[in-house]
């Protein structure tokens, strides 16, 4: 009796602890949907963040605009506020229409364009592109939501407006896979916008699209596109294993570079632990008890703790964690790099995962200790986080103050996912 309210009462004060430590999925909601409702932008754009200096965030990006849509699913499929379920219904139909404008627009690399203008004209300043990963995104993001409608019986306009089998590609899903199934073996440049080469995050959500892909045609009777995707992804599956790195002792970011940035040496990268979030299929391919993808995310977790002093001020355990180590980019002049939130909140996410497959698996005591370290990731976001409850991109390395792009919306994307991950725990 007694050990049993006692261990009632602490999974108590740790959910009441969390509630408090990660904001509401409302105020990320909330949060989300104002991006995606700027004045000037066209229905179905969303801003990377509303600033528009230091730096200039407000283009509609391929990569954070699929993440956002997604999460904003996960949201849906958990959610009773019937509301903004319903707003997100309709977003979802701005932003398919809009996507397909985006997918017809003449650019200087086609689909792999990373950014457009919230009108939906191309920018054509100077970027590295393409980016491979968008197309992948974007096509992860509508068929979750071809899927939620399948099972809402609405398959009409799944088949008149999302996927056909028709080619040369004319439907969303079906333009993004034809895309990245014929093109994921060329050079690309990474999340971060600047190296060029093969990457573990590109591939691993490549490959994440074409088996979901793969599924959805095969329900939809594309069963030719359906052996085509899949062979796709065995091929993708067999490059997966040359990123292990057997010296360091980790997965690396990027192999064969051809380009961009080449003072990244540690190969400790947060885009790996990204690509394994955004990649995860739940099938099995690698699991989040791997050991090597164990290694790597520890290397990242203490790489960062003793770069950043802002992790030495405080007595929450979590790590503020940045995008890699050699990292400069501050949002504006100054030159230094800073933890992010995204990245931070990335990290829970992944130990969170983690914690799932040993609880299942029967490792519960274990399971719980992993669970409430990653916790106190989540507190050092909190700590961090402005009184309003708002995020920007970073959080300065020296002084904890938020930094660069206020109110970032894939920081707001990624608490819907927490949730999620937290959810399935
Ligand atoms: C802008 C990109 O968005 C960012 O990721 C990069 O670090 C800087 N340019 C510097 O190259
Ligand atoms: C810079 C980041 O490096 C990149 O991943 C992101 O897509 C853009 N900012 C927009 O948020």
């Amino acid at each position: 009796m007694r050990s049993n309210k006692l261990l009632v009462a602490t999974i108590l004060s740790v959910a009441v602890s969390l509630v408090h430590a990660l904001p509401s999925q409302e105020f990320a909601v909330n949060k989300i949907l104002s991006n995606a409702s700027m004045p000037d932008a066209e229905k179905g754009a969303v801003v990377a963040s509303p600033s528009r200096h230091n730096p200039d965030y407000y283009y509609h990006w391929i990569r954070d605009a699929a993440l956002t849509y997604d999460a904003l699913l996960t949201y849906y499929e958990h959610a009773n506020n019937v509301k903004l379920k319903h707003i997100i219904q309709q977003k979802m139909y701005d932003y398919r229409n809009f996507s397909v404008r985006l997918q017809h627009t003449q650019t200087l690399t086609g689909l792999g364009e990373p950014k457009f203008n919230v009108d939906g004209r191309a920018y054509n300043g100077e970027w590295g592109r393409p980016q491979n990963d968008g197309p992948a995104l974007r096509a992860i993001s509508f068929i979750h939501w071809a899927n939620i409608l399948l099972q809402e019986g609405q398959d009409k306009y799944v088949r008149d407006a999302l996927y056909d089998a028709k080619l040369p590609a004319d439907l969303p899903i079906k333009v993004d896979l034809e895309y990245i199934s014929h093109h994921w073996q060329e050079a690309s440049y990474d999340i971060w916008e600047e190296v060029k080469g093969t990457h573990f995050y590109t591939l691993m959500v490549t490959r994440k699209a074409l088996l979901d892909g793969a599924m959805l045609a095969n329900k939809l009777n594309d069963h030719g596109a359906a052996v085509w995707y899949q062979s796709q992804a065995t091929l993708i599956e067999k490059q997966l294993t040359l990123f292990w790195d057997k010296n360091k002792n980790l997965i690396k970011p990027t192999i064969n570079q051809t380009g961009g940035m080449t003072d990244k040496k540690s190969d400790i990268d947060t885009a790996v632990i990204l690509g394994l979030l955004h990649g995860d299929r739940h099938d099995g391919f690698l699991r989040w008890s791997d050991a090597h993808l164990l290694e790597t995310l520890s290397k990242q977790i203490s790489a960062f703790k003793s770069l950043y002093p802002i992790n030495h001020v405080t007595n929450i355990q979590g790590v503020a964690i940045g995008r890699y180590p050699e990292d400069h980019y501050s949002g504006s002049d100054k030159w230094q790099g800073n933890p992010w939130v995204l990245c931070t909140y990335a990290v829970a996410e992944a130990l969170y995962r983690h914690a799932t497959e040993l609880k299942s698996a029967g490792d519960v005591r274990v399971a719980a200790s992993i669970a409430a370290y990653a916790d106190q990731f989540i507190k050092r976001v909190d700590y961090h986080a402005n009184a309003d409850g708002s995020l920007s991109e970073q959080i300065d390395k020296d002084t904890g103050f938020m930094q660069s792009a206020y109110d970032l919306t894939w920081n707001y994307a990624a608490i819907l996912t927490l949730y999620e991950s937290i959810r399935n725990y």
